[in-house]
């Protein structure tokens, strides 16, 4: 008698465990593979429910049932899960289940096919491991090189302001050298300063404070803290667009990132050229990056060595650099694209190689009403901003460093008339503090005058190197020239009826 050929075929299939049941779940015939897989010989499974191959929990939870009910239902299930071999271990398996049904649409059983699938379940758990170590070593390398570029980063700062310290130090006599001095450990303390504020922000995503911002106020304060950090070859140019709606943004997360493009359009200009930062209002209609309603356009052009496709592919991936060890890290833009993201916004990038750079942030207008500069005047550096009226700009640009030290944010005005302009331009500082004799136009106490009369609530502080104005000045506070970091802490600390301290 011959077998049936439907029956060897079964028969030889071993990686698969392949069995009849019948409609009530009982084994009615299997192959060789059920018995190679499961361990059961023929006679100790056949007629017995296939709930035995299921694991105890599974079997609680009804699941034996479920897979019938499925397969009755929709002709077929199919799933994976954890079996059960006759000696109690486990294997991972595939399973499909189809219903077979006769001529006539009545249930006559299932097909059961039960693959062991243990080996590649774990080759699939031993390359995530993989994966994840060779992920951990990646990102211990990349900690590793941005640790050692900053660590390089910081020593070069640091070598900067000692030796200018060193230098100052031998030079008290000598304004201008001492002045030259001064500003230069400024901006090398300037720049370890957003080097740490890049290391935390890139730490952790910060939330951010967002509070709505007056670009054009906003922009003057950011171009005066850039200003000293350029070589004097670089050219930098404001345009504002007419009545620029306000953005709501992060006020230090925005500066930082304009602080990050302008330093990248510095290191693209060796040779020199214009830094342009312009902002635009814009009604977006779904470009870039599905934007839509309306937005400010703040852009940032270069006119340096520009980039190919393939950096500008990159740019924003962190610790992408084409700088040398220890000149970039790699996560200035990657900064900026995190911010304008967090935000709601975007970045994007416009350069050819020798034709500049252009980049772009989308910041999503203000829903507030437009805010004033005392808002703002209080809400970037510590303590506010003090209008500086000095003609010398010597004087001045000295002036404006303590004030920095003393944690308030300088504005120097070069004449009262500038003042008054930007007073009457909305402008609203924390304290005004002018200089009493300005050859030509407006005194200092005429100022002071002004002032008081149309601004009651704004404080003055005015300074002389003339005793004689002192006894003029009408009631008006007056600090003494010269004076040093103390004298002008207590003289402001009066003023403004607060405690400033000078470590
Ligand atoms: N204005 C630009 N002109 C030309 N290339 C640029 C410009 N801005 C960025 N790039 C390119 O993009 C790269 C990444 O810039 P990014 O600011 O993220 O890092 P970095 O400047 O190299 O280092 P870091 O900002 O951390 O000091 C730069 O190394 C540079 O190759
Ligand atoms: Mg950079």
């Amino acid at each position: 008698m011959f077998e049936d050929p439907s029956k060897l075929l079964l028969q030889s299939i071993v990686d698969y465990a392949i069995y009849m049941l019948d409609p009530d779940g009982c084994v009615t015939s299997w192959n060789v593979g059920a018995e190679r897989i499961k361990g059961f010989k023929t006679h100790e499974i056949v007629g017995r429910h296939f709930s035995q191959f299921y694991t105890d929990e599974d079997r609680a939870a009804g699941l034996p049932q479920k897979v019938l009910d499925i397969a009755r239902r929709e002709g077929k299930y199919q799933g994976e899960g954890w079996r059960v071999r006759k000696d109690g271990s486990r294997f991972w398996a595939s399973v499909v289940v189809d219903a077979i049904k006769d001529d006539d649409g009545q249930l006559i059983g299932f097909a059961k096919i039960t693959r062991d699938m243990t080996e590649q379940r774990e080759a699939e758990l031993r390359l995530e491991e993989v994966r994840e170590q060779l992920f951990r070593s990646q990102k211990m390398e990349a900690l590793g090189q941005l640790t050692g570029g900053l660590a390089h980063d910081f020593n070069n700062l640091l070598t900067a302001i000692l030796g200018a310290s060193g230098l100052a130090a031998r030079n008290l006599d000598k304004p201008e050298k001492l002045t030259r001095m001064l500003d230069g450990i400024r901006n090398s303390a300037q720049r370890g300063a957003s080097l740490t504020r890049q290391l935390l922000a890139f730490a952790r995503a910060q939330p951010l404070d967002i509070k709505s911002i007056d670009l054009k106020t906003f922009l003057d304060d950011v171009t005066m803290l850039l200003r000293p950090s350029l070589r004097s070859n670089i050219e930098v140019v404001t345009e504002l667009g007419d009545k620029l709606w306000n953005v709501d943004a992060d006020a230090g997360a925005l500066e930082l990132s304009l602080l990050n493009l302008a330093f990248n359009a510095r290191d693209a200009m060796k040779d020199g050229g214009t830094l342009r930062i312009s902002a635009t209002n814009e009604t977006l209609n779904g470009k870039p990056d599905g934007l839509r309603g309306d937005h400010v356009a703040l852009r940032v052009a270069d006119t340096g060595t520009g980039m190919s496709r393939e950096t500008m592919d990159r740019v924003f991936e962190p610790f992408f650099t084409t700088k040398s060890f220890g000149e970039g890290t790699g996560l200035g833009l990657s900064q900026v694209f995190g911010f304008a993201k967090q935000l709601g916004g975007a970045v994007t990038v416009e350069s050819r190689v020798g034709e500049g750079a252009s980049f772009t942030i989308y910041l999503p207008a203000s829903r507030h009403v437009a805010a004033t500069g005392v808002e703002h005047a209080n809400g970037v550096h510590g303590r506010g901003r003090i209008l500086v009226v000095e003609d010398d700009a010597l004087v001045a640009e000295l002036a404006a460093g303590m004030l920095g030290e003393l944690g308030f944010e300088p504005e120097i005005s070069h004449s009262a008339k500038q003042a008054l302009e930007l007073l009457g331009s909305g402008e609203r500082p924390k304290l005004i503090f002018s200089d009493i004799v300005m050859p030509g136009g407006i005194s200092g106490i005429e100022l002071a005058e002004k002032v008081r009369k149309r601004f009651p609530e704004l404080p003055i502080l005015l300074t002389t190197g003339y005793s004689e104005d002192v006894a003029g000045a009408h009631g008006f506070p007056v600090l003494q020239k010269p004076y040093e970091l103390d004298s002008l802490a207590s003289a402001l600390a009066k003023v403004l009826k607060q405690e400033l301290t000078v470590d």
